[in-house]
């Protein structure tokens, strides 16, 4: 097995280790000792990987593999259900670990039903795509979707622990692969402009040989890892700082809707962060520069730079507006001041933008 990285960072314990999945069994008992263990994965990850995971347990017997179909229209209410009963009807009691192997979306659908079956139980998250590993397992939100948006019904439940084994990436496929960098080189712009330097020097590299998961992948997760985190400590519930973590994110979420979800969650903030700080420019809150800077590391790492010509600049903004982050009418945006840093520390963290300027930045 290669290094193993026991990250020092703020809230749950993180590890990354390249080649750990099959020995992880006794190392999420250690983290997290129950009395038994539900393995929640989805229908791609788990022939994949799921035995392996599973046969790493000391003791198989306490152990379980519930298994729901892959995509995120199954993470779901109905989905919560099928795995909350089949819980019970395989006599998992309070003294249960949910271990979530998959990606995101099991992330948020185990995590939820870890946050909610007998009003809480224990967590371990074990991410297997590159966004899961430096996003989603991280923060502790979990959810399922419902017709009427995207993780609209949901708790707060900490992981007890997160074990990373980033050779699990050998199998995902190239374009999700792509789509977790965008969210690698937005922990970049926000917060560290030599870490966004350093994954821009490492794209070609990633993505010529996307099969050999190497050291230097590792180090990258791990820093983004540490960025995420590091952010998420000082503002669990998202009240100012943690609002950074949405740059790209006011008119990627809109983007995403209005493209019907054919393009991925990545792709879509990779053109939102274009767009943003393009607005961010012309309105002088972003140094010169700083938006050609991040549309030529998205465009390196194989992402869109720009919407679908059938998306359309007013469903993307009647979208926006109708989100969450909207106040008083005026979009807000967590916006670059340039790479490395954002702007608005003095304003929570966000800032208003006139609609012509951001129309004029999407088209
Ligand atoms: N909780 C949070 O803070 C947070 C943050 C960001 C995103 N999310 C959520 O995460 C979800 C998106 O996550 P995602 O992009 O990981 O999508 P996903 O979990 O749907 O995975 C994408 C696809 O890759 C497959 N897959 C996963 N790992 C694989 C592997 N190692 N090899 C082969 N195939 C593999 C999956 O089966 C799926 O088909 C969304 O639901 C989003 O809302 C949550
Ligand atoms: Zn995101």
């Amino acid at each position: 097995m290669a290094a193993s990285h026991r990250l020092s960072v703020p809230g749950p314990p993180v590890t990354v280790a390249r080649g750990s999945l099959g020995s992880m069994g006794p190392e999420i008992i250690a983290a997290s000792p129950s009395f038994s263990y539900a393995i929640v994965t989805d229908s791609t990850v788990g022939p994949l990987h799921g035995g392996r995971l599973a046969g790493s347990f000391p003791d198989h017997e306490r152990v379980s593999v519930l298994t729901v179909p892959s995509g995120e229209g199954h993470k779901t209410r109905d989905s919560w259900a099928t795995l909350t009963d089949q819980l019970s009807s395989t006599g998992h009691g309070r003294d249960t670990t949910i271990v979530a192997l998959g990606g995101g979306m099991i992330g948020d659908l185990a995590g939820f039903v870890a946050g909610t079956y007998m009003r809480g139980i224990n967590l371990v998250h074990v991410p297997t795509t590159l966004l899961a590993m430096v996003d989603a397992a991280h923060g502790g939100k979990t959810g399922v979707d419902t017709p009427a948006g995207k993780n609209l019904v949901g708790v707060f439940h900490r992981p007890a622990a997160i074990f990373i084994d980033p050779e699990v990436l050998a199998t995902l496929p190239l374009r999700e692969f792509q789509a977790g960098l965008a969210e690698i080189l937005k922990h970049g712009i926000v917060q560290d402009a030599q870490y966004f330097t350093d994954v821009v020097a490492e794209l070609p590299g990633l993505l010529s040989q996307s099969a050999a998961v190497g050291d230097s992948l590792t180090r990258l997760i791990v820093r983004s890892v540490e960025i995420k985190t590091g952010i998420v400590a000082r503002d669990e519930r998202e009240h100012g700082l943690r609002k950074i973590l949405n740059f790209g994110h006011t008119l990627g979420h809109a983007i995403e809707t209005a493209s019907g979800y054919s393009l991925l969650h990545g792709e879509a903030v990779a053109i939102g962060m274009c767009a943003e700080a393009r607005a961010a420019e012309r309105a002088g809150i972003a140094e010169a520069g700083t938006a050609e800077a991040i549309r030529g590391a998205v465009c390196l790492a194989g992402l869109p730079t720009a919407r679908p010509l059938d998306v359309s600049v007013e469903r993307v903004l009647q979208l926006a507006r109708a989100d969450k982050k909207k106040r008083s009418g005026t979009l807000e945006f967590a916006l670059p001041e340039k790479v490395g840093r954002m702007a608005g520390g003095d304003s929570g963290w966000t800032l208003p933008l006139p609609d012509a300027l951001v129309e004029e930045a999407m088209q």
